[in-house]
């Protein structure tokens, strides 16, 4: 059986007087393609970044490997887990092989030589050609930045990926493409996804199992088949009626 990846024991997360997440309790598997969908303001982004303790607890515990993320060494921590946002964040001043090889060149992991190598393999890995890493961000296209912001985020061979609605700039052929690529790409490397979308139809395609969320806590967690066949209450099925999710 598969350990576990992550693991929120009673977590609960404030914003001065806002409670975001209260008692939140998830166990990810190693391997698992979790997708987590909600509505804007429900807390998705604030679970996410528990995970690479981005934000911390005010309750409870994020475990991942094992161990828990506020007492982790951080550096090590963020080695071990790939992080992309929608925004992406590339670096404008920095060539995309540059880009790529951040991370680990934080931490003088990799040589010259180890940098061309692994920049060319990362490249190929997210389907880009290997010249694209001469280029800057700005001489991209949409769908090839958010290539590249994952090719970063895979720098390093992380367990985890976590995805924050990463294809919500696309257009919708760019974006098909993306996730097939990121399906294949997830079985190859046998790593563990927690990738956060608010388009119902992207949450069913690409997870394994599916967390609704609803203003902090679990609506219904489950393999996409189950949540389409059997909606754990008016909230979920409200999900599929509308079509689009959110
Ligand atoms: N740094 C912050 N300070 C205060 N409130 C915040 C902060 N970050 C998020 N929030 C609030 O917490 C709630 C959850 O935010 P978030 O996790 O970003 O939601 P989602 O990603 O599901 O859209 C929202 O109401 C948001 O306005
Ligand atoms: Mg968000």
């Amino acid at each position: 059986m598969a350990g576990e990846a992550i693991c929120f024991r009673h977590v609960t997360k404030k914003y001065g007087d806002l409670t975001v997440l209260e008692d939140f309790c998830l166990s990810v598997n190693q391997g698992e393609f979790l997708t987590v969908i909600g509505r804007s303001g429900c807390g998705k982004t604030t679970a996410l970044k528990m995970v690479n303790a981005l934000l911390k607890p005010d309750l409870g515990e994020v475990i991942v490997a094992g161990q828990n993320v506020s007492k982790a060494d951080q550096i090590a921590l963020r080695r071990k887990i790939g992080y992309v946002i929608q925004s992406i964040g590339l670096f404008p001043h920095m060539s995309v092989s540059k880009n790529i090889a951040y991370v680990p060149s934080l931490s003088r992991q990799w040589n010259k030589e180890t940098e061309k190598r692994e920049v060319a393999r990362l490249l190929e890995t997210v389907g880009l050609k290997p010249e694209i890493g001469e280029r800057y961000p700005s001489e991209l296209s949409g769908g090839q930045k958010q290539r590249v912001g994952i090719a970063r985020a895979l720098a390093g061979n992380p367990e985890i990926l976590l995805m924050d609605e990463p294809f919500g700039a696309v257009d919708a052929i760019t974006r098909r493409a993306l996730q097939d690529e990121l399906l294949r790409l997830q079985k190859e490397l046998k790593i563990t996804v927690m990738f956060v979308t608010h388009d119902i139809r992207e949450a069913v395609r690409l997870g394994t199992r599916v967390l609704v969320m609803e203003t902090g806590r679990i609506a219904q967690l489950d393999t996409p088949e189950k949540i389409i066949r059997q909606p754990a209450d008016d909230f979920v099925k409200q999900l599929f009626s509308d079509g689009d999710g959110f």
